[in-house]
């Protein structure tokens, strides 16, 4: 059953140390939250989990990890600069600002008022200066999404790695957005990351491939915890697609706040390279040669058989990974009742998990036990799994509650037993409540075996 509101969300995110508001100290930043002790790992583990899925155990992806600050030229070809937008209206009244695609009905959602002037178009892209001076032409954009640099790299991949479509090119990172009302916690900010992998195939075999990619996204979220029936897709039609777009299917999530885009899944055709192509620099634009030819073949690639310089179409499943945590946190948070009170878990796959285990000595001023514990949580940790937590609070149901509530899969107690006779240790599962009494040497295997599921 997931999180009945974001406000439960937002306070054990708060509480617990996964999510905070940025600048809380200056009154916050709007649309721009930071990760805590705990939201950290369980953002590199989402993290991890897409670069495993989409670059470690296939065979026709590979990584890049390119710079925010992007020459605007990229965005101007791109069409960013001219269509990067979102409809803005001003309330005449209260002179607030809103997206006039989010109001209902034409009333100004702080004050009531109807006085509200046209919607124009707001472009989203964060600028910056660049270099000492100041002029207004040496500027530089916050990249709005991290695929255009996949795509002005696309002939350096090409060439240093002799790939040949279909293969594509996975990269995650921050993106900006100067969203005009950030809002639902982490889902619409300004600053956030994106995991998006550009697949690029021979033309024709674009629908064909665009379909797979919507299945296997679905099938990775899977994998995440996301119960199948809490997403639905959505096919984009019309003036809802993006400029590059020829067909779009967003996997929609039910958020607590609603059913809204998790990842958009589009086919971009050969809109990018096809334009770089065309303007890759001032010395050769000419708008209206035409990109399949050799002499502007640059981001082309040649047909061994016929030697036709062909431009790749585009597969893009791009996922945001706020978007992301918010999903897995939402699906994994449940309040239980038991026989005596409630407990409050996280039920993340144990991969995702911030904490693998938490080791924790029965008494916490008994040198023998607590050296012990120390040794157990330093060999686990050595394994490579993940955070393994030495936790020496001296109170173990205490300790129970706040791992079952940040979803740690495993606590691990040494107590007498442990150092007077026989080298075990008791070992809780979150999920069942279950203890096991297992060797210290068994650990590695065991959490090993609950990592791997
Ligand atoms: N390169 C394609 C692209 O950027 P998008 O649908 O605009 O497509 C992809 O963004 C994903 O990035 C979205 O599905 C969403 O998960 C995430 N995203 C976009 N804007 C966001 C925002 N303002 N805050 C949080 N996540 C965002």
């Amino acid at each position: 059953m997931p999180a009945k509101t974001m406000d439960e969300l937002v306070a054990l995110c708060k509480r617990r140390g996964f999510i905070f508001q940025n600048s809380d100290l200056y009154g916050g930043l709007q649309g721009v939250y930071d990760y805590g002790p705990l939201g950290v790992e369980l953002k590199n583990n989402l993290k991890a989990a897409w670069w495993r899925a989409m670059v470690y155990e296939r065979d026709d992806v590979e990584g890049l990890d390119a710079a925010i600050l992007t020459n605007h030229k990229v965005l101007h070809y791109s069409g960013h600069e001219d269509t990067f937008s979102d409809p803005l209206v001003d309330c005449r009244e209260c002179k607030g600002r809103f997206r006039a695609d989010h109001l209902e009905g034409p009333k100004c959602p702080n004050c009531g008022s109807e006085d509200l002037t046209e919607p124009r178009p707001f472009n989203l892209m964060f600028k910056t200066a660049m270099g000492p001076v100041d002029d207004g032409g040496s500027f530089a954009y916050l990249r709005p999404e991290t695929a255009q640099a996949t795509f002005t790299n696309f002939k350096n991949v090409v060439d240093s790695t002799a790939r040949r479509p279909p293969f594509g090119i996975a990269q995650i990172g921050k993106s900006f957005r100067n969203e005009i009302t950030p809002r639902n916690f982490i889902f619409r900010v300004r600053e956030f990351e994106q995991m998006e992998l550009e697949f690029f195939v021979p033309p024709g075999t674009d629908e064909e491939w665009h379909e797979k990619w919507i299945q296997e996204r679905i099938s990775w979220w899977e994998e995440q915890g996301i119960a199948r029936d809490n997403i639905e897709l959505l096919y984009v039609t019309g003036d809802d697609l993006s400029h590059y777009s020829k067909s779009t299917v967003d996997l929609m999530y039910r958020f607590p706040h609603g059913v809204e885009e998790l990842e958009g899944i589009a086919n971009r055709t050969d809109f990018d390279l096809g334009s770089h192509t065309k303007h890759q620099s001032d010395l050769d634009i000419d708008a209206n040669v035409k990109p399949n030819t050799e002499s502007n073949a640059r981001m082309a690639i040649q047909d061994i058989e016929t030697k036709e310089w062909v431009v790749p179409y585009v597969i893009e499943p791009a996922a945001g990974v706020d978007r992301g945590v918010l999903a897995v946190l939402n699906e994994a948070y449940k309040v239980e009742q038991l026989e005596k009170g409630e407990r409050t878990v996280l039920s993340l796959p144990a991969h995702l998990a911030p904490i693998k285990a938490a080791v924790i000595p029965l008494k916490r001023n008994h040198d023998g036990i607590v050296d012990k514990a120390r040794a157990v949580k330093n060999a686990l940790q050595k394994e490579g799994l993940g955070r393994i937590l030495f936790e020496n609070t001296g109170n173990i149901g205490k300790a129970y509650r706040r791992h079952d509530e940040v979803g740690t899969p495993l606590c691990i107690t040494v107590d007498f037993q442990t150092v007077e006779e026989d080298n075990t240790v008791t070992v809780r599962d979150r999920d069942t409540m279950q203890q096991e009494r297992v060797a210290v040497a068994d650990l590695p295997a065991l959490l090993r075996a609950r990592i791997s599921g």
